[in-house]
């Protein structure tokens, strides 16, 4: 060993998953052109370009201007790459995040490295080692990457559907279907009381917080989420023409925006096919449903005589599930579609219970009793949204394996179609 490895302090596990994560993100856009990267298909998504920056804006704001010595890469990128953070300043409309023909995609990803590159550095000369509030900063910044990544393969699916060439993301083989015909199992749960809540130990959201007590009422929860073949059971059956099972929010969802099937499905002579980030494919009747909000997965409960899990009681049967499914990650490495499977993996009575596709909760959106936003500007990260949406758990297909927790709360306003969200029931 050379003198000067000696003395260059090893590279912490946090140095190295910043790098992997940032690659991570860059890995994902390798297939897009830069004409992909530019253009916002609804307000709702971005731009690529704006997700790559936005990333990238997080760890400047948020870890490099703890230097008052630290120079911004571009004066203009404050605003124009600030999300939501009304105490850092003014922002940038978000509906009009396309609008914009510079910086340039190289651009970005110039600015990427550069900040990539500062923050190595701070690594190396032992800075954030030295200052946990500072690698709590970086830990959030890469959990932030990892949504953001996700967005990035929803938007590009949103954004690929509208275009009549349906342009595929990456050809992707398919992978191994079951066919899955049987009604799903119930598994039964008893009365009682039980925690959930996040302990403490690892990463995790401030919204996860506290650790507290609830009481539930004995419940049943479903093997698995709804398919798509039991989904157009309900299709078939006029679901979507009779009031009677919806929600009066729903149902004037389904009049103004004349949903009749989930998001990325098609008819043609008769037969079902759905769009999908490896192309147009014929349906897969056995694959969880994907692309239903949460309006069109309460009707179905309520066609199906059951009803949506509380997402206390998600947790409560999540409790011993291995963390494992399809996710992201190993899909992208093993070559596989970014898209639900219909694999069953008998591995305990929960099958699809992580990963595959988000699964909407009957519950909102709100604080756990005590909960606290942390100080500052990144109390807005969590806390201010805790309005007018619902609770989904799980992760999906385009969620990484090591994002996701039993604890984990994602949301989204009830009328959200654009993620791989889908449902299972209980009653
Ligand atoms: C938790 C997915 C609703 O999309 O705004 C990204 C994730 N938070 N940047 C969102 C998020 C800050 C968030 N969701
Ligand atoms: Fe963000």
């Amino acid at each position: 060993m050379s003198n000067q490895t000696e003395t260059v302090s090893i590279p912490t596990n946090l140095a190295k998953r910043f790098a992997a994560v940032r690659l991570f993100t860059e890995q994902i856009c390798e297939t897009l052109q830069a004409e992909d990267c530019c253009i916002q298909s609804m307000p709702d998504a971005s731009p690529i370009r704006w997700h790559l920056a936005h990333t990238t804006w997080f760890f400047e704001t948020f870890l490099l201007k703890a230097d008052p010595s630290y120079r911004v890469f571009d004066d203009h990128y404050e605003v124009l790459f600030n999300s939501y953070y009304n105490a850092v300043g003014e922002q940038f409309p978000r509906a009009l995040r396309g609008m914009l023909s510079r910086p340039t995609v190289a651009q970005v990803y110039d600015y990427r490295h550069k900040v990539d590159q500062c923050v190595a550095d701070w690594f190396t000369n032992g800075r954030i080692e030295a200052d946990p509030q500072l690698a709590r900063v970086v830990e959030l910044g890469l959990n932030h990457e990892q949504q953001h990544q996700e967005l990035i393969l929803t938007d590009v699916k949103h954004l690929f559907s509208l275009n009549p060439l349906l342009p595929t993301f990456r050809t992707g083989t398919q992978p191994s279907t079951t066919n899955v015909t049987s009604e799903c199992d119930w598994i039964d749960f008893e009365e009682g009381q039980h925690r959930i809540g996040n302990a403490g130990e690892g990463f995790s959201y401030d919204n996860e917080s506290p650790l507290h007590r609830v009481f539930l009422e004995s419940f049943a929860i479903a093997s698995r989420p709804v398919t798509s073949g039991e989904f157009l059971k309900f299709i078939t059956d006029d679901g979507y023409s009779r009031p009677e099972y919806w929600l009066s929010e729903g149902w004037r969802q389904v009049q103004d925006r004349g949903w009749r099937h989930p998001q990325y499905w098609y008819q043609e002579c008769g037969e079902w096919q759905e769009f999908t980030l490896a192309g147009l494919r014929l349906l897969d009747p056995s694959a969880p449903v994907a692309h239903v909000s949460y309006f069109e997965a309460d009707a179905y409960a309520r066609w199906a005589g059951a009803r949506l899990p509380t997402e206390a009681e998600w947790e409560v049967a999540a409790e011993e599930v291995p963390i494992e499914g399809n996710f992201a990650d190993s899909l992208l490495a093993a070559g596989q579609a970014i898209h639900p499977s219909s694999r069953i993996d008998e591995k305990g009575p929960l099958d699809h219970l992580f990963g595959d596709v988000w699964e909407w909760t009957a519950s909102q959106y709100t604080a756990y009793p005590g909960y606290q936003p942390p100080p500052g500007a990144l109390g807005e990260y969590n806390g201010k949204f805790m309005c007018n949406q619902f609770v989904l758990r799980g992760g999906s297909c385009a969620t990484s394996s090591d994002h996701i927790r039993r604890t984990y709360r994602n949301f989204f306003p009830p009328e959200a179609r654009w993620q791989f969200s889908g449902f299972r029931l209980a009653r």
